[in-house]
């Protein structure tokens, strides 16, 4: 079951807009121009689409709040930021199906009354962003961007932005933050972006994956999604399967499937002993063979102890040293931290120091405690989901594999041989 890749799978499908076209492509715009903004929004909460880059905050919801705001002008911005660690699914899109992009953004304009749009890429998306860039000028003489939309009253243009390779302007107040040229550094919420957003107006922001569904979704109607995959959280997923497993990719899969089936069936199996997943990415908790039957779905693998987030399964297999996957999990944030708030700031870099202590043969018990505290407390304190799942990973780690941390503490051994241990052996 195809949605998002239906035409990229298709033998001899390009980015163009006449492959597009040719597989129906904007013929969902069309029918959209001729439906009010209110039965749009109730078609997207019928199909019970949720956010797919990282928040699974429903999607219908969020346009109808932007909808209904009061102010003007209204925005639209794609968040193609793509930056957690094993995430890869974004670029498929964008550099294979671009107008399946420009599409949703324009229908989405369209509903919630908005005139201009961007789509925040990641910087280091060169082929991506030279796609999306001559998409956008075909859609502009083909008149499904500009001035009067296929006749109507409805203009929109869209913006192309580079970001410049920090995660934080992923979360979507950073990214704000840097589309308006300032440090991209998280803002307080609430206010949520649908009320106070680009320039603090209202404005929808989606991930790419999230935006994919929509055209899809009207031309199909909200109940025939709703039926796809798991009843709690409907529709297909693109898990970026990573890692230790034989035959890694993007793969779009109901989301009824299991973590097990995604590994075994479509990733050929295990390199080697399976020791744990990262089911949604670093920023995710580690799982291990005891939840393999997990169902991939939002609510399903929060249940089993962890989070899907954008999808980035990574699986690690027993030559891994799981302390030394801590520390390097911690390393990440610590230089992602943007600095802002005090706890995510100085706790990245004190739970770094801390798992690179234990690394290297010099930690003591009390460091596990330690850790277990900064991790509440930056769950508690820090302004943004960076510093609040900061600790997933590690402390998931210690909890899972005490013995692991034990070894490197008390024997100053690891058992694999990976960390250095330089301050007890030399
Ligand atoms: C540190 C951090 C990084 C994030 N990076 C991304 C990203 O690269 N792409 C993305 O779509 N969402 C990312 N998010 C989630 C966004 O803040 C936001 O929830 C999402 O873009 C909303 O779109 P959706 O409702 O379609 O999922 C990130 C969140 C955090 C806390």
């Amino acid at each position: 079951m195809e949605i998002i890749l239906k035409n990229i799978n298709k033998a001899g499908y390009s980015s163009s807009i006449k492959s597009y076209l040719k597989e129906g492509g904007y013929q969902a715009l069309e029918k959209a121009l001729n439906m009010s903004s209110e039965d749009i929004i109730k078609e997207i909460k019928k199909s019970k689409l949720v956010g797919r880059g990282g928040a699974a905050f429903p999607t219908g919801l969020k346009w109808e709040f932007a909808y209904k705001a009061k102010e003007h002008p209204k925005y639209v911005v794609c968040n193609a930021d793509e930056g957690e660690p094993g995430t890869f699914k974004d670029r498929i899109i964008l550099e294979n199906d671009p107008h399946l992009l420009l599409e949703a953004m324009i229908i989405c304009a369209l509903t919630i009354g908005a005139k201009t749009g961007y789509i925040y890429i990641r910087g280091e998306y060169f082929k991506p962003h030279e796609v999306l860039k001559g998409a956008i000028e075909e859609a502009k003489k083909n008149n499904f961007l500009g001035k009067n939309i296929l006749g109507s009253n409805f203009s929109f243009t869209i913006n192309l932005y580079r970001g410049a390779g920090a995660y934080v302007c992923g979360e979507e107040t950073a990214l704000l933050d840097s589309l308006e040229g300032k440090k991209g550094q998280s803002r307080v919420k609430p206010p949520f972006p649908t009320f106070v957003g680009f320039e603090n107006k209202p404005t929808v922001l989606n991930n790419v994956e999230t935006f994919a569904n929509i055209p899809q979704i009207l031309a199909n109607g909200g109940d025939w999604f709703s039926k796809i995959g798991s009843p709690r959280s409907p529709g297909t997923k693109l898990y970026c399967l990573s890692g230790d497993v034989n035959k890694p990719g993007v793969y779009e899969l109901p989301t009824d499937i299991t973590l097990k089936e995604i590994i075994e069936k479509y990733g050929l199996g295990v390199k080697g002993k399976l020791k744990a997943v990262l089911p949604g990415g670093v920023s995710s908790n580690l799982l291990t063979n005891k939840e393999l039957n997990v169902t991939m779905d939002y609510p399903s693998v929060q249940e089993a102890g962890s989070m899907l987030g954008s999808g980035a399964v990574v699986v690690i297999n027993d030559r891994h040293c799981i302390v030394d996957l801590a520390k390097r999990c911690a390393e990440f944030f610590d230089y992602e931290s943007c600095g802002k708030c005090t706890p995510c700031r100085e706790g990245t870099k004190r739970v770094r120091e801390i798992l690179v202590g234990i690394t290297r043969g010099c930690g003591e018990f009390s460091d596990l405690e330690l850790l277990g505290e900064l991790q509440e407390v930056l769950y508690d304190t820090s302004r943004c989901g960076l510093g609040q799942a900061a600790l997933n990973a590690v402390k998931s780690a210690i909890d899972k594999f005490p013995m692991e941390f034990k070894k490197h503490i008390l024997n100053k051994k690891c058992g694999v041989n990976i960390c250095p241990m330089r301050e007890v052996n030399g």
